[in-house]
């Protein structure tokens, strides 16, 4: 496991958009593992300046996003459709073929539907680079605690804490999603390479617990522990817990020194 530390959030957001865009690089049909939320608006940014810039081009990409709220349809402004369409897609030459996203308007035959997400993804050969952030509560995807750290994609109940985090979103009227599609953790850890950002000090306790902790259901992000190839990128806040800070600036050092390749 590699954990950077950075000053500020900007740098955590530009730093992921360069290790994906060398990632495109090194293979430009990369199967790229989505995610949404607030601390991917900047990545996307980033991203599609890249591609403005012509240093990175997503024409043989294919991407999978880690999941959708059921009872949104694609074109609901809170739906992760619409928020990957209007922070990343429409920007950039993603094909419309290559792009999937969890469908949250479908009803009924739930499993059928998940096993066919999961089964996409193997015909894609396997997801190379997953995108992650992380919850309040350690979730990844839409693994809330207690999820098993077995689990292939499939519906969720949200948590308490999840339902609140998202009311603010929604108008007052409006009925907050209960249930989500969301990759399992055992879709997750299968994935080659993981990065997972996380900024702000509302993070820093299910970051130190992710990284310092115990593997436990009780933090879906523990189980990150148990992958060969992830890294933490995280700012000063949300780093602020963790107990080992020099040693992995000192573990980083080494990385540049002997493997760079980790980092580029
Ligand atoms: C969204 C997702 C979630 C978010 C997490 C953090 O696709 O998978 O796990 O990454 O809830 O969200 P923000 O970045 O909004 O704090």
């Amino acid at each position: 496991m590699l954990v950077i530390l950075k000053r500020d959030s900007h740098e955590i957001y530009e730093q992921a958009a360069q290790l994906i865009a060398s990632a495109i690089k090194k293979k430009p049909a990369l199967t790229l593992g989505l995610a949404t939320g607030s601390t991917m608006v900047g990545v996307y940014e980033h991203l599609v300046r890249l591609h403005k810039t012509s240093s990175v081009d997503f024409s043989q990409v294919v991407t999978f996003n880690l999941d959708e709220y059921l009872g949104l349809s694609a074109s609901h402004p809170q739906s992760f459709h619409y928020f990957m369409h209007e922070n990343f897609f429409r920007h950039t030459n993603v094909q419309p073929e290559n792009i999937h996203i969890p469908d949250g308007s479908i009803r009924g035959n739930y499993d059928q539907y998940c096993a066919s997400y999961e089964q996409a993804i193997r015909a894609a050969g396997g997801i190379d680079l997953q995108l992650l952030g992380i919850g309040r509560n350690g979730h990844i995807g839409f693994n809330e605690p207690t999820s098993s750290l077995a689990s292939r994609t499939r519906l969720k109940v949200l948590s308490r804490e999840t339902l609140h985090d998202n009311a603010k979103f929604f108008g007052p009227r409006e009925e907050s999603p209960v249930c989500a599609i969301t990759m399992g953790i055992g879709t997750i850890l299968e994935a080659r390479t993981i990065l997972l950002l996380a900024t702000g000090d509302s993070k820093a306790t299910a970051v130190a617990k992710s990284i310092e902790g115990p593997v436990s259901s009780a933090v879906s992000a523990s189980a990150l522990q148990l992958h060969p190839d992830v890294t933490f990128l995280l700012d000063e806040p949300a780093a602020s817990q963790l107990t080992q800070r020099d040693y992995y600036q000192r573990v980083l050092q080494m990385t540049v020194l002997l493997t760079p390749d980790r980092l580029s």
